[in-house]
């Protein structure tokens, strides 16, 4: 059964990203949020990927995506040893190893079952889970047999195996609390409170949580095991306070001895309880900054520069069909047809990154973008002027260069848990960018002050703010952006870890100052 792709197109631009020896000491001298306590973090996808450089040598490779992000952040503030799934061939290697420090940090690989793996992420976790949760259809791929033998065969055993690689750190290290990260760890928890109660679990979901009506998809025994799964979390924590609210009432109504607290804000299961609330998770600014001042982020600005005069819409996803990019580019062929007086002074720039390329509804979704993109620049495309330009590859200094020199981002998914682009590009932009940002995106609640709104099925209303954006005056467009750095710093990576940290109930959580080094850590 074939994996997920390892090595994506573009990908090797990111061995320059490999740590630096003082990016790894860095990483181990980080200050200590948690009090002496070293936390053990489970994601699918860890914060590094392994490759052997051509020296032979071992390379740690940032890992993609908003967790791996987030994480790799989160190891600065905190002795973590971290358990995930292994991606490359090298890291499949290094999975039969007990430990391994080139991150700087205990990191260790759970190795699981090939064909079970298949059904755990393509199957259960990216094609039933992250559909629902997403609010799209059920995957063409994913029907309700399907569903069933990858729950069975997939989710069920590969959240064992993480049970008993939890129960294997927690009997063989100091650590004393553990953060599961994500969709695809529902079950594990309570496996792991059923052996270790003394333990503190805290889950942090990075996906929404939608309404109990829409989990009808899965069968009631499954829900329930689910909202059981999470239950053995002391505390379940969400990027919005309408995903935790959903989370208790679909406890509430499949968890038949479940009590919840007047003010939803906890459930309680036997003598248990549990605490739900949402913590919206951010970026890095002195990471961001950091990146900024690279001499690589300078030469891709030099590239990426458009001609004078020009203005550019910019947009950078992974290309997931929940990101809604072809509406995005319907919505500017729109814009060129009405208003041909902007042919030639605009430009759009996406990057769009290579995500789950074996689901059929991904590499399907992803030729019809390509399509439509040539289709639009043969439609209009005239002289040296091309209307759209696809980065298609993870560069994520590339893309941030890109945001750089943005008029208008354009962040338009069908749903989102937070998207971390909306906050990443305000702080990188040097242009007073306006963000056009999709009012289904987590990120919307605390960023609609300097946004402009958009329903993501709306084309011709995503059309008018991409037409209002690129009118818009400097003066309003310098106080949209100065409301949208002050959102975004006001809560950023650090304010969510720490009060992660203080939700986790462990002592001595006073707000920390972090040294400088803490924040030179490869992103
Ligand atoms: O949003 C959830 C998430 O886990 C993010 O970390 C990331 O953007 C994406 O999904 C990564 O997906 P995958 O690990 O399947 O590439």
């Amino acid at each position: 059964m074939a994996r997920q792709p390892l090595v994506s197109k573009g990908f090797g631009m990111r061995l320059a990203g490999a740590l630096s020896g003082d990016e790894m000491e860095a990483c181990a001298a980080g200050a200590n949020v948690f009090g002496g306590n070293r936390l053990l973090v489970v994601s699918n996808r860890g914060p590094f990927e392994y490759r052997t450089g051509a020296a032979g040598d071992l390379q740690a490779v940032p890992g993609q995506g908003g967790v791996a992000t987030a994480l790799r952040a989160a190891a600065q503030f905190q002795p973590t040893t971290w358990l995930s799934s292994p991606f490359t061939d090298q890291d499949r290697v290094l999975a039969s190893r007990p430990s391994f420090p080139a991150s700087g940090q205990p990191h260790r690989f759970v190795p699981t079952d090939e064909t079970e793996y298949h059904l755990f992420y393509e199957g259960f976790s990216n094609q039933v889970l992250w559909f629902l949760q997403h609010g799209l259809g059920p995957s063409p791929d994913a029907c309700p047999a399907a569903a069933s033998e990858a729950w069975r065969n997939g989710y069920v055993p590969v959240n064992r195996a993480f049970a008993r690689a939890v129960l294997a750190e927690l009997n063989a290290s100091q650590a004393r609390s553990v953060m599961f990260h994500d969709y695809h760890f529902y079950l594990a928890p309570r496996l792991v409170k059923e052996v270790r109660p003394d333990v503190h679990l805290q889950h942090f979901i990075h996906i929404p949580w939608p309404k109990p009506a829409a989990w009808s998809r899965v069968d009631g025994v499954t829900l329930t095991s689910i909202c059981r799964g999470l239950l053995g979390n002391d505390s379940v924590v969400f990027q919005t306070t309408e995903d935790a609210e959903n989370f208790v009432a679909t406890c509430a109504e499949v968890v038949a001895d479940a009590r919840i607290a007047p003010d939803g804000a906890t459930v309680d299961l036997g003598p248990r309880s549990v605490r739900v609330w949402a913590d919206p998770i951010s970026v890095d600014p002195e990471e961001l900054a950091r990146l900024s001042r690279s001499p690589e982020f300078a030469r891709y600005q030099r590239l990426l520069d458009p001609r004078a005069g020009r203005k550019v819409i910019v947009r950078v996803d992974r290309l997931d069909p929940t990101k809604n990019v072809i509406a995005g580019l319907e919505a500017y062929r729109l814009l060129l047809r009405g208003r041909p007086d902007l042919r030639a002074r605009v430009e759009l720039l996406a990057f769009l990154v290579p995500t789950r390329t074996s689901i059929p509804a991904y590499s399907e979704y992803r030729d019809r973008t390509m399509a439509l993109a040539n289709d639009i620049n043969g439609e209009f495309g005239a002289g040296d002027w091309q209307p759209i330009t696809i980065a298609y590859e993870n560069n994520r200094v590339k893309a941030l260069a890109g945001l750089s020199l943005a008029d208008v981002i354009l962040v338009n998914p069908l749903a989102d848990g937070m998207n971390l682009v909306a906050k990443e590009g305000p702080l990188v932009n040097r242009r007073d960018a306006v963000l056009v940002l999709s009012r289904r995106a987590g990120a919307y609640s605390e960023l609609r002050g300097g946004a402009i709104g958009i329903d993501p099925t709306d084309v011709s209303a995503t059309t008018d703010a991409i037409e209002q954006a690129l009118a818009m005056s400097a003066d309003e467009r310098a106080w949209r952006a100065r409301k949208l750095r002050q959102a975004i710093s006001s809560h950023d990576l650090r304010a969510w870890f720490r009060d992660l940290a203080a939700g986790n109930g462990v002592s001595g959580v006073a707000p920390v100052t972090l040294p400088a080094a803490a924040a030179t850590l490869a992103g």
